[in-house]
């Protein structure tokens, strides 16, 4: 049967320990290796802009013997009013597994129902499930284990934190999250990651009580993608949200920085920060081609 990856929530522990495994392996891995997915194609359906989920998508499958065929939905009839079902009956007559970036989490749900082939969520307003593999991949090279390490996510409690609280709960990270009144993660995602978790999930107000024993503290932008219209009123809420200099000096000292960029230099992070010693930022990003390797192989291999 298909497996489909539309949140954290789809794998196991032992699974998603499997991928972070194998996205290090592919890592460490010189020259071209093997192709496991010769012959096969990949659809990337974007309505949402996209750098890093794109093109490490793109790259991944090339570098695994495969062909992607990228659609923007206003150059295909989804974006003419072809509903989402018949797009995905049809594409998955075509294509071994869809990978898709849109607005609300419903969307690729329905996608996903209803096409015969795996389906992987590459961001929706809800969650962000493959920027957390990478995450966790970031961790567990940088702290060499994920269970009991001390995460403070400072900023909006938007897709990426969702994922990420799923994320902890699953692989027994510790996960501080300190967010405006108002902007908290979703509170169906955190009673169920609260239900199963071994490690503790919290919300909190203060910036500074959830950077306090953070091993990595991580943050996102103020708006994403789709809330422009809310982006005044919400600058004014995270002014006091920042990453900066000052608030670092409340983590440990080993403590490292992500963000799962694009960022604001000046805005939810300082430059001197994401470019500083404790930033691993740019190779958190460098390993979304990873992870999105080993993801690819476990699903359309099967
Ligand atoms: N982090 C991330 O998903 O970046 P893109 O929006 O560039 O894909
Ligand atoms: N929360 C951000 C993540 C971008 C990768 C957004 O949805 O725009």
């Amino acid at each position: 049967m298909k497996r489909d990856f539309l949140t954290i929530w789809d794998f196991s522990p032992q699974e998603i320990q499997r991928i972070l495994e194998r996205s290090i392996e592919f890592k460490n891995s010189k020259g071209p290796g093997a192709c496991p997915l010769i012959g096969k194609s990949f659809g990337l359906i974007f309505e949402k802009a996209s750098t890093r989920t794109r093109v490490s998508f793109e790259a991944a499958i090339y570098q695994l013997g495969a062909h992607s065929v990228y659609m923007n939905t206003s150059e295909i009839q989804l974006g003419r009013g072809e509903t989402v079902a018949d797009t995905a009956r049809v594409l998955s007559s075509y294509l071994d597994g869809i990978i898709i970036r849109t607005y609300g989490h419903e969307r690729i749900q329905d996608f996903a129902s209803n096409a015969s082939v795996p389906v992987i969520n590459a961001l929706t307003d809800r969650h962000h499930p493959c920027q957390v593999l990478a995450d966790m991949m970031t961790i567990l090279e940088k702290k060499g284990r994920l269970e009991g390490v001390n995460v403070a996510y400072i900023g909006d409690g938007n897709n990426v934190a969702n994922s990420l609280i799923e994320g902890a709960s699953r692989m027994g990270m510790n996960l501080y999250l300190a967010c405006p009144e108002g902007c908290e993660p979703d509170a169906a995602v955190l009673e169920a990651a609260r239900q199963t978790a071994r490690s503790e999930i919290m919300v909190l107000r203060e910036p500074r009580e959830a950077a306090g024993r953070a091993d990595v503290v991580y943050t996102d932008v103020w708006v994403s993608m789709g809330q422009e219209k809310k982006a005044e009123d919400k600058m004014k809420k995270f002014s006091n949200y920042q990453i900066n200099e000052s608030l670092m000096a409340c983590a440990r000292k080993d403590a490292i920085v992500m963000h799962c960029l694009p960022a604001h230099r000046g805005q939810e992070i300082t430059s001197a920060v994401m470019d500083g010693p404790g930033s691993v930022i740019f190779e958190q990003a460098a390993n979304r081609l990873y992870t999105e390797k080993a993801l690819l192989e476990m699903l359309a291999s099967a």
